[in-house]
C-alpha cells in the first residue's frame, strides 16, 4: 500500500504528517513502514542529519543504466520497523522514473508513506502522488489553501485536517468544498512544534498526533 501526503499550499504541516503517520504505522505489528521524502525535510523532521550519498532525486535523475533495485540500497534505517527513502541533495525528482518509482513501491511488502510536498502541475511528484493507493491532501481550514486545493492537478482520496483554533472553516466546510472525507483532524499543537524543533518527532511522537492520524491509512 502506497499512501501519499501532499498538499496545495506550502507550509500545510505535510512533512510533519507523513512523517508522523510513518511512525504511527511503523508501531504496528507488520512487515514495517517505508518513509519516501520527496520534499527534502524528512531527516530533519526526524531529527536525523541530513543522509550523505545519492537520494532517490539522484536515482530518478540517473536513467536506464542504473538498477531498479539501487533503490533499496538508498535506504536508511530511522527505527525498528520503519526505514527512509532520502530525497538527497540536488533538484527534485525527474518525471520519466515516476512511474517506475511507483510500480517498485506499490510491490513493496511494508506500508509506504510518500511526502511529496506541495504538488505543482506536471511534476514527477504528482505522479506519484495521484499514483498512490491513498491520496491524502494535508490543509488548513484557510480559505486560501482551500481554493488551491480546488484548483490542484489531482483530487485526493481523502484529506487530514490541520486545524487551528478560531478559524471559520470547518471538517464538515473541507469535506463540502473537496467531496472527500476528512480522514484525520490533527491539532495545531505547540507540543508538535517543540518535537519538531527539537528533533524529538521520532523518539517522542506527542500523544495528539499518534491519536488523530490513527484512523488516516
Ligand atoms: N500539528 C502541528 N502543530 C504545531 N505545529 C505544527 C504542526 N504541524 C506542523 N507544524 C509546524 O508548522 C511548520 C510547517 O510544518 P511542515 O514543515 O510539516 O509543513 P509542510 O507543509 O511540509 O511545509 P513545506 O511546504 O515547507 O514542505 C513547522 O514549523 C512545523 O513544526
Ligand atoms: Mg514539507
Amino acid at each position: 500500500m502506497v499512501v501519499s501526503c501532499w498538499s496545495a499550499k506550502g507550509g500545510s504541516g505535510t512533512t510533519v504528517v507523513a512523517v508522523s503517520l510513518a511512525l504511527v504505522l511503523a508501531a504496528r505489528p507488520g512487515p514495517g513502514v517505508l518513509l519516501v521524502d520527496l520534499a527534502g525535510d524528512a531527516p530533519a523532521a526526524l531529527g536525523l542529519p541530513d543522509p550523505s550519498g545519492p537520494g532517490v532525486a539522484a536515482w530518478s535523475a540517473a536513467g536506464a543504466e542504473v538498477p531498479a533495485d539501487a533503490l533499496a540500497r538508498i535506504e536508511v534505517a530511522v527505527a525498528p520497523g520503519l526505514d527512509l527513502l532520502p530525497r538527497g541533495d540536488g533538484p527534485g525528482m525527474v518525471g520519466d522514473r515516476a512511474e517506475l518509482l511507483v510500480a517498485l513501491l506499490g510491490a513493496d511488502d511494508r506500508t509506504v508513506v510518500v511526502d511529496c510536498g506541495t504538488l505543482s502541475t506536471g511534476s514527477a511528484e504528482l505522479a506519484v502522488a495521484a499514483a498512490a493507493t491513498t491520496s491524502l491532501l494535508v490543509t488548513r481550514p484557510c480559505y486560501l489553501a482551500l481554493r488551491r486545493a480546488v484548483a490542484a492537478p489531482i483530487r485526493p482520496s481523502g484529506a487530514v485536517l490541520v486545524n487551528e483554533p478560531g478559524r471559520a472553516l470547518d471538517r464538515g466546510d473541507i469535506e463540502a468544498v473537496l467531496g472527500v472525507p476528512v480522514v484525520a483532524e490533527v491539532a495545531t499543537d505547540p507540543s508538535v512544534a517543540r518535537a519538531v524543533d527539537a528533533g524529538l518527532l521520532a523518539s517522542r511522537l506527542p500523544r495528539s498526533l499518534q491519536r488523530s492520524l490513527r484512523g488516516a491509512a
